[in-house]
Order: structure tokens, then sequence, then C-alpha cells
């Protein structure tokens, strides 16, 4: 496999959550894998060995001069391609060069599989290694050392780099592949659509988010090759990592507890009301709304400032983690700053905290316009924590009336009408136990996620 992120070595979201589990469930099931990453800043080197010096990534008559350093994680090879100049840095991505980054990576993944690990299936996720067919079919269609070998491209999300043709050169392509049936896209090259024309296989990371993208409404331009090989894309839903995200075992909150006895749960509700300096006895009985996420607009954000007034008006407490777009950051900034008897936002990442907000929240929101699978929802029915989703991709198909609270039209209104419902329901304390220990008991784990890959990866 090869990606741009892994837990728990680099992540941003979700991506790095699934190639830190998914390769552990394989290898426990016998199919052999490794991973490849950029060595990011984030990426420590304690434990790692080096392990080939000086691999040349040939781009357009120069090369790149890349180390390879590895370190076993939960049984698994994971690499790290090294190379200073363009990984060594402050953040994944929206670097000027992000282009020539993310091509070195996609090259760089077959030097590894030419001289450290030699895969019969290449499985590739997002733009970020979407180069890598492309690169393996024009550029070493005759070389024994990769005969047989397919690939595979899973999407997490329709995020594409696209640069201006006269910059194919800089990632070792030139004039030729700016073909409409290749790598042309409304006048720019683009990274996706060379992985959606040129991998043997596609995937999407839930069934609902599979069938959306072929529409042109939830497309975003790639519906036309997509629907043209629906044959090929296949839709799996990510599974969850109870070993990381279990309320039984979780060592980041306050108590652990159980369907069985809940009490633990009150515990960490108050223990995370605590900690944003809430007067807990006055607020415990209070429905705590969590939410941890991206802020970018995909997560449905437009909608809460749409009805920013109403929104904070609901009797509620409102605790939010989040990190990105400066727009959003400033608009939950200033809803703690006005409301602040009943807001805390806090923006940044931070691991231990998302752990603890799933724990002691009593409702998780989850709004977004789109959303190919989504964890964090996943995570909340562990914990009892019912999501308040709009029914969209991956959080249609995992949240049903029993679990949850779904609305589909996506304008500010209907948000906060699920909501509203939410809050109500929860003024019955038999009817939500009874949601929540049902919310409990489902199972997202890999099992059966995992099959689903290893099916494919038999057919290719
Ligand atoms: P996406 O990958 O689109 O961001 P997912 O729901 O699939 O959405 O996964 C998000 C992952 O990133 C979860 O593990 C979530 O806990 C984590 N995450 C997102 N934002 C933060 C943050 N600010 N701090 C800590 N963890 C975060
Ligand atoms: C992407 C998607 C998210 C998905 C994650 C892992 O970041 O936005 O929905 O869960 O990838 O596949």
């Amino acid at each position: 496999m090869a990606a741009s992120e892994a837990a728990p070595f680099a992540k941003t979201g979700g991506l790095g959550d699934v190639l830190g589990v998914l390769p552990a469930q394989l290898q426990q099931r016998g199919i052999e894998c490794a991973v490849v990453i950029p060595r990011h800043r984030s990426v420590s080197l304690t434990g790692a060995r080096k392990v080939f010096e000086g691999l040349h990534v040939w781009l357009s008559g120069g090369f790149y001069l890349c180390d390879v350093w590895s370190r076993e994680h939960s049984g698994v090879t994971y690499y790290f391609l090294d190379h200073p100049g363009l990984y060594d840095r402050d953040g994944l991505y929206g670097h000027p060069d992000d282009a020539v980054r993310y091509a070195v990576l996609s090259l760089g993944t077959l030097g590894i599989a030419r001289h450290l690990f030699r895969p019969d299936v290449l499985h590739l996720h997002d733009w970020h290694t979407a180069l890598t067919p492309i690169y393996l079919k024009t550029f070493f269609p005759n070389d024994p050392t990769f005969e047989g070998v397919k690939t595979l491209l899973t999407l997490h999300n329709l995020y594409d780099c696209r640069i201006a043709p006269e910059r194919l050169p800089e990632i070792g392509l030139d004039r030729r592949y700016f073909r409409t049936d290749w790598m042309e896209f409304h006048g720019s090259a683009s990274f996706l659509k060379a992985g959606l024309v040129f991998a043997d296989q596609l995937s999407a990371v839930s069934p609902g988010y599979a069938r959306e993208i072929q529409t042109a409404e939830s497309g975003e331009g790639y519906q036309g090759i997509l629907s043209s090989r629906s044959d090929q894309l296949t839709g799996i839903l990510n599974g969850v990592d109870y070993a990381e995200w279990n309320p039984e075992t979780d060592r980041h909150i306050a108590a652990n507890y159980s369907a069985k006895d809940l009490s633990g749960k009150r515990k960490c509700k108050a223990a995370l009301l605590e900690r944003f300096g809430f007067p807990v006895d006055d607020v415990i009985d209070r429905p705590l709304v969590g939410v941890v996420s991206r802020l970018a607009e995909q997560k449905g954000w437009e909608l809460v400032r749409e009805i920013f007034h109403e929104f904070c008006a609901l009797d509620m407490t409102f605790i939010l983690l989040g990190s990105g777009e400066y727009r959003y950051e400033t608009m939950f900034w200033h809803m703690e700053n006005f409301h602040r008897q009943k807001v805390r936002a806090f923006l940044g990442f931070d691991n231990a905290l998302a752990h603890q907000i799933e724990a002691g929240a009593d409702i998780f929101l989850m709004p977004s316009r789109y959303e190919p699978c989504g964890l964090n929802q996943l995570y909340s029915l562990k914990y009892g924590t019912l999501p308040v989703v709009r029914a969209t991709g991956g959080l249609d198909d995992t949240i049903d009336e029993e679990t949850g609270f779904k609305f589909k039209g996506y304008t500010g209104q209907n948000l906060l009408g699920a909501l509203r419902t939410a809050l109500q329901r929860y003024e019955s304390p038999t009817v939500w136990r009874e949601m929540m220990v049902t919310a409990m008991g489902r199972d997202y784990s890999w099992n059966r996620s995992t099959d689903e890959y290893i099916a494919l990866y038999g057919r290719l």
C-alpha cells in the first residue's frame, strides 16, 4: 500500500486511521502487506532502520535522491520515503510543490516495490499516490520486475492535485499525457483522473459514496469516468480499530464503561466539562453535544453559520475540537466568545481530547455536506454518544433511527430539526438509554471489510 499518511506516524484524518489498521488486519489473514508513506516531519525515526540508501527517483532528466527507512507496527512493515527537501516540513498538504512531492511518492513507491518488497497488488489511496498506475504502465510496460503487478486505487475523497499542462515535466510527464482520455481535466492535468483511468480496479470507502460519486451532484466532474468504470468500482466500508476506540479499555478517558455498566460515562462527561472550565454540577444534566472534525467545507459547518443564533439558543452545552479553514475557526471562536456559558471551541489537533469528547458527550454532531465514510460517527456509536448526521455517503450507510438522528436536505433548518429531535429524545432517559445500548452493540469492526478487500485483490 502507498499513501500520504498512516497512524500513528502521520495523520490528519480518517485516511491515516485506515492505513494504521487495515494492513495489520490483512496480515493477520495471511496477506503479506507493507506500507509506504513519506517521511513527514511528524514521522519519528526512533526504532526505524535505514534499509536503502540513495534511491533514485527520476523525473524528466533529473532525479530526487531518497533514503528509505523501515519500522514494524502491529506486525506490518512501514517504509518511510525520506527526502528532507520535500517532506521535512510542517503540514502534510498545501505546499506549492505538492505536485512534485506526491509524484516522487508515487514513483518512489515503484522503487521500493523493485528493491525492497515485491507485491502482487499495489493498493493506492487518494490523489497522493494516484500517479503510480500511470508511471507503472507507461514507464515500465515491459519491465519483468513488474510483470503481472495490478493496481487498486481507493477513494477516500475526491480531492485532487491539478497542474497546468506546461508543468507536466516537473512530474516526469509531458504533453502526450495531456489527453482527454488520460489526464486532461477542464484544461488542467489531473492526478486523480490519471488514477481513475489507469488503475486496474477502483474502490470507495462506502457503498453509498461509491454510488453517489457516479452522479453529477456528487461526482465533482469525475462522474463520467467513474460511471463508465462502475463494473470496476466497489464500495467497501471502513472499519473501526476497537483496540484504539473502545470505552471499555480506552486509556485516554476518565473512566471506562460498557453497555452493561454505563456509570463511567457520567464521570467522563464531568471530567470533560471540568477540563473546559464549566461549573460541572450546574450543567451535568444538560445534554452535551460534541464535535471532533477537520474544519473543512465538506464537514457541513456552513449550515451552522446559517442558523448560528438559533443554534446557540438551544438548550445544550456544545464542545468542539477542530482545526482547519480560517473562516470556520473564527466562527467557532466567536461562538465561544459570545456564549461562554455553554460553548467551548478547542482549535487544534489533539488525539487524547478526541477520545475524551467521544466518551464525555451525549450527542455527536456531523452535518457533512458529503462524507465518503466517516469514522467519528462509528466511534460515537461505540461510546454510546448518539450521532446527529446528514444522510449522505457513509453516514447514511451506518446510522439509522435506532442509533441516531438523520436529516437529508442540506439546509440549516434541517440540521436544527434533527438536533431538536435529539435533544427532546434526551429528555426521556429510558428511551435514550435503550438507543445508547443499541448503538454500542453495533459491530463495525474490520472483519467484513478486510474480507471484501481480500476478495477484490483476488479478482485482480
Ligand atoms: P475525515 O477523514 O474526513 O477527516 P473521519 O471521520 O473519517 O473524517 O476521520 C477523522 C479522524 O481524524 C478521526 O480519527 C478523528 O478523531 C480525527 N480528528 C479529526 N480532527 C481532529 C482534531 N482536531 N484532533 C484530533 N483528532 C481529530
Ligand atoms: C476521508 C473521508 C472520510 C473517510 C476517511 C477514511 O478523509 O473524508 O469520510 O472516513 O477518508 O476513509
